[in-house]
């Protein structure tokens, strides 16, 4: 398999050739005319608890690079480190006090390098996360903007005065706290869209756009491939500071709801976008948003109306899907494939219950894992994964307040939990602390790593881990995966969802029973250029009879999932 994809690399560089993209810079492309991104898998890692190499309860990067080899064996192209710079870690992270350089925690600027270079022998690219609309209090930009009302950092802030007593408007912050922070010290208010410990910096004000691209290219010079760009949709706000309309109902925080259309999406995210896509072109670099779009239509802006912006907005809206049901799956996958950039499919994060526990039905959850990994690494575009999701990783929630260390868990509790649950270490082995740690780590391991744990799901091949294995492998073997274009079949029918990846005269069907009962389906492939279309099964999740390939009916198991490549 690993010569395989060796081979399947060299051919495209043999083929790749220079594209000019619309920003004006030159981008190499396949012989498919296809970006390095696009034939990608990326992985999520969260640095905190993916392998602690120093033994202190918490992950870092020497970690990561002691597991490049077992990344590489998954065939994994491109890992997204959530931040690892210097950070108070109020927000574990996402409040950054120095973009360029390395958290002590999590080692140093050389133990960084490395990382990249080993990578980069792995032909595994390295993607870093870019909080670019807040920044840590204690950064030195801020600790300057707070310090007098005409500091030379001041403007790189949002500060207002208040309306007597009261903050300068209604707005509200994502985290259950007042948006508007009143600092003492100059008798104004400042804006933070999170915590007030991560202030709102003033994109209006060049002098950040400059330092903030800036940042960029500091590290893509260190070698990075690409950033992920946490909260894009907060990056403006309404200079006049107009009130937000009243929505109905309340929010997780049981604060009456608001329709945030004067601090969320402004227009002028996209010019900042641009500016930023520009130098990500000069280094061949890719930029995936955390874009929590509600529509098609939002989706579809992210990309830019010339594709100059996002290469990769998020589209998250899988995650608002929070049971298995074919016909919804088919909306969401027809509505992305026609916004007319290139899909990405994430099912799980660092923000968002884990698939496991939101699709599982308690009964049948491992067949469920490996039916909803058939999916997303199945469909045209670049899937994320969510470290430790191969191995069937679950939530584990707290069950105190008094052990919750997210700040949402605790500004929110009981109604609102936090996101500790899904941030647990990697479940390498049934070691103590699933192998990830010899000290007690940050967050609790779930009884479950005794069973779902890397080593052991190693050995089996029916594992949650093999299956990864055997798709990962399929996205490099077999071009449909990736080239092919997508089409939905059977789409009246209420439980499988079928669909043809299907590439010139390579086809790959896929199946995938989302109901607890056997389903016996028909297809007909005529309409595709197939009459009388020869199966050959590439994975299934359940035991097939041997005739399958040459069955006009196929009966797929409850949860099962089926994998074909079709040929005349
Ligand atoms: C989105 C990140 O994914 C989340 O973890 C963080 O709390 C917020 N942005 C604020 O940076």
């Amino acid at each position: 398999m690993l010569l395989k994809k060796i081979a399947i690399t060299a051919i495209f560089i043999l083929c790749s050739c220079l594209t000019a993209t619309s920003a004006g810079a030159q981008q190499q492309t396949d012989a498919h005319g296809r970006q390095w991104w696009q034939n990608s898998v990326f992985y999520e890692i969260y640095p905190r608890s993916f392998a602690d190499s120093n033994n202190d309860g918490i992950g870092d990067l020497n970690g990561i690079t002691s597991k490049l080899d077992y990344l590489h064996e998954l065939g994994v192209d491109a890992i997204w480190i959530t931040p690892c710079f210097p950070s108070p870690q109020v927000d574990f992270g996402y409040d950054v006090s120095d973009y360029e350089a390395i958290d002590p925690m999590y080692g140093t600027m050389k133990d960084f390098d490395r990382l990249v270079s080993e990578a980069k022998k792995r032909n595994i690219r390295v993607i870093l996360d870019f909080v670019v609309n807040h920044t840590s209090d204690q950064h030195k930009w801020f600790l300057d903007s707070r310090s007098s009302k005409t500091s030379r950092y001041r403007d790189w802030y949002i500060w207002r005065d208040g309306k007597g007593n009261q903050p300068p408007n209604n707005w509200q912050s994502e985290f259950g706290v007042p948006a508007w922070t009143f600092d003492k010290k100059t008798g104004q208010y400042y804006y933070n869209y999170f915590y007030p410990q991560q202030p709102d910096l003033n994109w209006r004000n060049p002098a950040v756009k400059d330092a903030m691209l800036d940042v960029t290219r500091f590290w893509y010079k260190r070698g990075v491939a690409g950033f992920r760009l946490d909260a894009v949709d907060t990056l403006f706000e309404d200079p006049n500071l107009t009130d937000n309309p009243p929505s109905p109902g309340k929010d997780k925080f049981g604060r009456p709801n608001f329709d945030r259309v004067h601090n969320t999406k402004l227009p002028e995210v996209h010019t900042a976008l641009q500016d930023l896509r520009k130098i990500a072109d000069q280094y061949d670099a890719v930029l995936i948003g955390e874009t929590w779009t509600k529509d098609i239509a939002e989706l579809k802006n992210y990309y830019g109306e010339h594709s100059n912006e996002l290469q990769m907005p998020m589209d998250l809206m899988f995650g608002t899907v929070n049971k298995l049901s074919a016909p919804e799956f088919r909306r969401q996958i027809a509505a992305v494939d026609t916004a007319g950039g290139w899909p990405v499919f994430v099912i799980s994060n660092h923000d968002m219950v884990r698939s496991y526990n939101r699709y599982g039905d308690g009964v049948h959850n491992d067949e469920i894992a490996k039916l909803m990994a058939s999916l997303y690494l199945t469909l045209r575009g670049s899937p994320i994964m969510y470290y430790g999701e191969e191995l069937g990783m679950q939530n584990n929630d707290p069950k105190r307040k008094e052990d919750v260390k997210d700040p949402e868990g605790i500004t929110g509790w009981p109604g609102e939990i936090g996101r500790d649950g899904e941030r647990t270490p990697m479940q390498w082995s049934d070691a103590t602390n699933a192998g990830f740690s010899k000290a007690k780590p940050w967050l609790p391991v779930p009884p479950s790593y005794k069973t779902h744990n890397a080593e052991t799901e190693m050995k089996d091949p029916n594992s949650i881990l093999s299956v990864y294995h055997q798709l990962l492998a399929m996205r490099h073997t077999e071009p449909a995966l990736v080239n092919g274009t997508y089409t939905a079949l059977n789409e009246d029918d209420p439980n499988v969802l079928s669909y043809l990846r299907k590439d010139n005269d390579q086809a790959i069907l896929v199946m995938l029973n989302m109901s607890g009962i056997a389903q016996k389906v028909k297809l007909n492939l005529e309409p595709q250029g197939f009459a009388s279309p020869k199966l050959s099964v590439l994975l299934s999740t359940f035991q097939l009879p041997a005739a399958a390939g040459a069955a006009e009916t196929l009966e797929l198991a409850p949860f099962g999932a089926l994998i074909a490549k079709v040929t005349k």
